[in-house]
């Protein structure tokens, strides 16, 4: 209970200090809460403002808390060992363009997670967290009762002109650039936008350059289309390692290269806005494109939207795709490609794939989008993701071998961790969904398979107990089989 002794000779901030310790103890507060605010604790337990302020402050600075502008002082949890950087197991192996290894992993991490009642760790899917279900199902509600015959019919090739309109003035409201609706082409999510980028700027037999660790679904397109990959070391903190990526380009006959600019898929790094100009610059002057994969853009902890590197190219060689499945809705499957001087290739390609995709699952979108509940809804959904984030990195602290050593990402939903010893993912893959619990296993994020005591794990669900069970169990998994 919350209680202060005004007669002790204990400094009231200091009896403050404890209370709130022995809550984290206690776990009544567990990491990633919110401490009551200010005015509330100074009503709740009858001290100044002042008082409570000044036992935030040095809670945070014992850095058993921290504070987040606007928003309030937050539990931290137990940080556990950082991922050193570059984290690439081994540099030789990533110097060279291999056809990509390890499809049939992929497929089987797909089918686990499909699983009826599976725990789902081995899935990137932030919107879980805390779904946007209900305000959506109103939004196509509201569209069906308008738009009638027009719901189901066709939409035109390269996206409905509202929706286009709706993601062009988000990038002026996000990021101050201005992005023309005409130069948008609305795609079946983000991966149909990656498939087409890479079809309009290379062709089978070439290499593309991409960053070691990847997400696994641009390999398999990668693979499908019969290119090549090369892996360019990325720093878990600032992404792509611009001199590798010299490097690489001064060797290789990169046709292009294929980079999340803002929050890689495993690592959560995102690069700083003045290697996305030096990236900008390495491209222009090598004269290749770069497919920037920007699914991740909105999803930031901080709120805070960095410019994607197409707005800084004048070239108009930069290819950015975009989606709604990791910020709204994955299952309907809308994703867009802004595309530079390929627009009409990319109109091309894109009627031959697929002729337009959804209008009811456009125009709802657009509705979402313009009646303001998409921004309200990621001022909710970045806030659980962190919390989320918190609370896993600590369990993972607390279960898995003390060598273990965690990613820190500043957004999104996934944790990256590096298992200590000869440990093998695959194998504790196997073992956990065996136990009802998917994984992404590392290597599957790299080309050539390095990453094998690497493993993915996603927080992009609603907390539970069984949750925390789960990544205790995998804890207990991976020492057991560390003792050998
Ligand atoms: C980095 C990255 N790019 C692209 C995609 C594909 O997105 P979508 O579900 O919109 O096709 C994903 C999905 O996991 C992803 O993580």
């Amino acid at each position: 209970m919350l209680a202060v002794d005004k007669q002790s000779s204990e400094f009231l901030y200091r009896q403050v200090i404890d209370l709130i310790a022995e809550n984290i103890e206690s776990g009544a507060l567990r990491p990633g809460d919110r401490l009551p605010s200010l005015r509330r604790m100074s009503v709740r337990i009858g001290v100044s403002i002042p008082t409570v302020r000044q036992a935030y402050i040095e809670l945070e600075r014992q850095r058993r808390v921290e504070s987040r502008p606007q928003s309030g002082f937050y539990v931290r949890g137990i940080a556990g060992n950082p991922l050193v950087r570059p984290s690439p197991p081994d540099a030789d192996r990533l110097a060279q363009p291999v056809s990509v290894s390890g499809i049939s992993l992929m497929e089987r991490v797909y089918d686990a997670i499909h699983q009826p009642d599976v725990v789902p760790f081995g899935i990137a899917n932030p919107c879980m967290a805390r779904p946007a279900a209900k305000s959506l199902n109103r939004a196509m509600k509201r569209v069906m009762s308008r738009a009638e015959e027009r719901s189901i019919t066709y939409a035109p090739t390269h996206g409905d002109p509202t929706l286009r309109r709706q993601i062009a003035y988000r990038y002026l409201d996000t990021v101050g650039s201005t992005i023309e609706p005409a130069n948008i082409c609305v795609t079946n999510g983000g991966q149909e936008a990656l498939l087409i980028a890479l079809q309009a700027v290379a062709n089978k037999g070439d290499i593309i350059a991409v960053e070691s660790p990847t997400y696994h679904g641009l390999l398999e397109l990668i693979d499908s289309l019969g290119m090549l990959a090369i892996e360019v070391e990325t720093c878990p903190e600032d992404g792509v390692m611009l001199d590798s990526l010299r490097e690489t380009l001064k060797a290789h006959p990169v046709s292009a290269c294929l980079f999340s600019t803002t929050l890689n898929n495993p690592l959560g790094a995102s690069m700083s806005e003045k290697n996305r100009k030096e990236l900008v610059e390495i491209i222009d002057q090598n004269g290749i494109p770069l497919i920037e994969d920007d699914v991740y853009g909105e999803l930031l902890f901080s709120g805070h939207r960095p410019k994607p590197a197409e707005c800084y190219s004048k070239s108009g060689r930069i290819l950015t795709c975009g989606s709604f499945s990791k910020t709204a809705a994955p299952g309907y499957r809308i994703g867009w490609l802004v595309a530079g001087k390929y627009m009409e290739k990319v109109k091309r390609l894109k009627r031959s794939y697929s002729c337009s995709s959804g209008l009811l699952q456009q125009l709802t979108l657009s509705e979402f989008l313009a009646s303001g509940d998409y921004d309200r809804y990621l001022h909710m959904l970045r806030p659980a993701l962190q919390c989320n984030a918190e609370r896993m990195r600590s369990l993972v602290a607390q279960h898995f071998p003390k060598e273990t050593r965690t990613s820190n990402p500043v957004g999104g939903s996934v944790l990256w961790l590096e298992l200590p010893g000869d440990i093998s993912a695959e194998n504790l893959f196997d073992d956990a969904i065996e136990a009802g619990i998917s994984t992404a296993p590392g290597s599957i994020f790299s080309p050539c398979n390095c990453y094998h005591n690497f493993v993915r794990l996603s927080f992009g669900h609603p907390w539970s107990s069984k949750i925390e069970e789960s990544i205790a169990w995998l804890g207990a998994r991976v020492q057991h089989q560390l003792n050998g």
